[in-house]
């Protein structure tokens, strides 16, 4: 029988990590051999536990320092957690160099996510005049959602020069722009996070829309994210890079 990824699940107490250690705890191809939290050494459990992947889901303040431990421990990583900042990004890429097992940085584990972004990309080739909704619960801190924001650089990029949206000077009403492309953000109670890009053409619209209905669609992508670590080098940064590229 081939043996079992060892899982350490670091932030173990929290809304995601708990969900994380119940999602491990349910793959036959996969054991949980620790959890830590607040107050933990999280470099002493990797080495005492033998860990082969650290699953750090905890808090932005403290992401960057997790990442470094994860990597001068040599295990595989997958880090949900957000708050890195571009530079963060660069370094731990340098640290990380062509070392195996990867470490996985992923801004949004859910898979729906992740489609809705890549096919925006690909639609807004096609239809640049777009517009974005995005609704999430009111604890949620930062507006617009990284994953809006994401969304229309990726589109912006997709565009390419000479097929730009129509020209605007509007009032706030109209949303904040970001690559020029209109996000409007919804806080109200009932929701959790969901995302609408609606493309406008001649005669015709085309809308896009995801829907995280609970925590539990993360899960495929954080178990993904663990399985394809252990077979892979280096820094990846966002799940598309696992699900729209084969490891050579
Ligand atoms: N990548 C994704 O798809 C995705 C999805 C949802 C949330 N998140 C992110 O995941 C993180 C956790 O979210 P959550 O909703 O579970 O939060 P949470 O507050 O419910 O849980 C965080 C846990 O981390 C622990 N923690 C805090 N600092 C720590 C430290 N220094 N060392 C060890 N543990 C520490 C807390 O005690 C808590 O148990 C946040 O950064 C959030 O933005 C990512």
């Amino acid at each position: 029988m081939t043996q079992k990824i060892r899982v350490l699940v670091n932030g173990a107490k929290g809304k995601m990590g708990s969900e994380a250690v119940r999602a491990v705890g349910g793959a036959e191809d996969m054991e949980i051999v620790a959890q830590t939290d607040m107050g933990d050494d999280l470099a002493a459990t990797i080495k005492s536990s033998n860990a082969d992947v650290v699953v750090d889901l905890t808090a932005p303040s403290c992401a960057y320092a997790n990442a470094n431990a994860i990597i001068e421990s040599g295990a595989g990583g997958v880090i949900g957690t957000t708050g890195f900042t571009t530079e963060n990004i660069q370094d731990l890429t340098r640290k990380c160099g062509g070392r195996t097992p990867a470490v996985l940085i992923a801004p949004n584990f859910s898979i729906g996510a992740v489609l809705m972004m890549h096919c925006s990309q690909i639609i807004g080739r096609y239809m640049p005049d777009v517009e974005i909704i995005e609704l999430h619960h009111p604890a949620k801190l930062d507006a617009p959602s990284g994953t809006a924001v994401k969304t229309a650089q990726l589109i912006a990029e997709s565009r390419g020069k000479g097929n730009v949206p129509r020209g605007t000077s509007e009032p706030a009403a109209r949303g904040e722009r970001f690559s020029d492309i209109p996000i409007h953000s919804v806080r109200l109670p009932g929701l959790l996070a969901h995302q609408a890009v609606i493309f406008g053409g001649e005669g015709q619209t085309l809308t896009l829309r995801h829907d995280s209905l609970n925590r539990g669609c993360f899960m495929p992508g954080v178990l993904l994210g663990i399985r394809e670590v252990v077979k892979r080098s280096g820094l990846i940064y966002g799940l598309d890079n696992l699900l729209f590229s084969n490891p050579e």
